[in-house]
């Protein structure tokens, strides 16, 4: 097929390799000609560095790179079959490109956003063709992380769908699909990873590396909340959860931490300056963690149950199948196991005591159990069989 891909940054990057590298006619467009080269260079090494190693011959690296067609004027999409928008996360300027392309592509060509926290359904609404409109949201780096949320809005076809799930299993990912709600799977049911180790910071029960230390070490997870958030950047993350408390109508479970907003605000950013939660410059020195196992234990299980929490209620409220919501987090941001399956091992009964015993603590509506995981408590269900 012919793909087209808008916006040469690190996703229209990683879109044009995995795409290329599946036989695909790519055009990749940036409206800055600098990140246009920044693109061919990265992609022309990253390809010659998978031959070296031998991952691919050094024909198949030409073959791949010769591909990608790196175009100057979106004029070039006219007879492009998909096209994938990776620009700036910005509902206006994402409705004027959508509006543009109409102009120039042809009447049955997929037009797919790849946004992470804007409604697809108000992308869709500025354009003539609303049913042609979905969203495809790559992870990063898009051509690593396997998982891939396929998001309809009211308006899209069914075969419009359908065809950017083929597109996306043809090219060896996995699809999943979501409501266009909110942070769709994975940014939704992520959010209490972070919040929720924010606030036992906050609350002075534990230090970060403490924290960090649970989730690694009693949860399994690759990495622990601060150091994920500090690779993420803290500015990122930070607007994503300010994002999503918007998109949720203040709904207090997504409440952002003044914690994370200004080390924002400071300049702290995690990794990328040196500094965020930890100090990566030379010469810091790593602060040693508490190995306390009651303390590792009740922090693991607290974030734990408020991530079943936030898994059961999206299921609740048909966001994605039980299958998917497992698939997504473990795919798109690695988790150990699918939270549903987890609930299921921690004992339905138990992750609902958990959550009355916070809520009952704290009495804010951020510490709500789900209804269905009450329901399923009083029925004596399980997710999974
Ligand atoms: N980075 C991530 O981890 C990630 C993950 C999933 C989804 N996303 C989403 O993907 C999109 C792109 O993110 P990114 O991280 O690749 O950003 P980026 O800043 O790396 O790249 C964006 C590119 O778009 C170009 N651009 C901006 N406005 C344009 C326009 N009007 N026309 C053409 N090109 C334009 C810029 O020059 C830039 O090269 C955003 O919507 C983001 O929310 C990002």
């Amino acid at each position: 097929m012919k793909i087209g891909i808008i916006g040469a940054g690190a996703m229209g990057t990683g879109i044009a390799q995995l795409a290329a590298f599946s036989n695909h006619k790519v055009l990749l467009y940036d409206a800055n000609q600098d990140a246009l080269n920044r693109s061919r260079d990265s992609l022309l090494k990253i390809l010659n560095r998978m031959a070296e190693k031998g991952k691919i011959s050094d024909a198949d690296a030409k073959g791949i790179f010769g591909n990608i067609l790196f175009i100057e004027k979106m004029s070039t999409f006219a007879n492009a079959e998909i096209i994938v928008e990776a620009i700036v996360e910005n509902l206006e300027v994402k409705q004027s490109v959508f509006r543009e392309l109409e102009s120039i592509v042809s009447a049955d060509c997929i037009l797919a956003t790849n946004t992470s926290s804007l409604s697809v359904s108000a992308i869709a609404a500025a354009c003539k063709k609303p049913e042609r409109i979905v969203g495809i949201h790559f992870f990063n780096p898009v051509f690593l992380m396997k998982l891939v949320e396929i998001i309809p809005t009211l308006q899209t076809e069914e075969s419009v769908s359908k065809k950017a799930v083929k597109w996306i299993s043809d090219m060896g990912h996995l699809p999943v699909m979501a409501k266009d709600t909110p942070g769709f799977i994975v940014n939704r049911i992520a959010r209490p990873f972070y919040s929720e180790a924010l606030r036992i910071l906050d609350e002075g029960i534990a230090d970060a590396a403490t924290i960090d230390h649970a989730m690694t070490t009693v949860g399994g997870f690759r990495m622990g909340p601060f150091t994920l958030m500090d690779f993420i950047g803290n500015d990122v993350n930070y607007t994503v959860t300010e994002t999503v408390f918007k998109a949720f109508f203040y709904d207090p479970r997504y409440k952002p931490s003044f914690t994370q907003q200004r080390l924002a605000m400071a300049g702290y950013l995690g990794r990328k300056t040196g500094k965020g939660y930890y100090n990566y410059n030379e010469g810091a020195v790593k602060p040693e963690p508490n190995t306390d196992l009651e303390l590792l234990k009740y922090i693991f299980e607290r974030v734990l149950f408020m991530l079943i929490n936030e898994a059961a209620d999206a299921l609740m409220y048909g966001v994605a199948s039980r299958d998917d919501i497992d698939t997504a987090m473990k795919y798109g941001v690695n988790y150990p196991k699918g939270l549903l399956k987890w609930a299921d091992e921690m004992g339905i009964d138990d992750c609902v005591n958990a959550l009355d015993d916070l809520y009952d603590l704290y009495r804010e509506d951020r510490y709500r159990c789900s209804a269905l995981l009450r329901k399923m408590s009083y029925d004596n269900t399980t997710f999974y069989d």
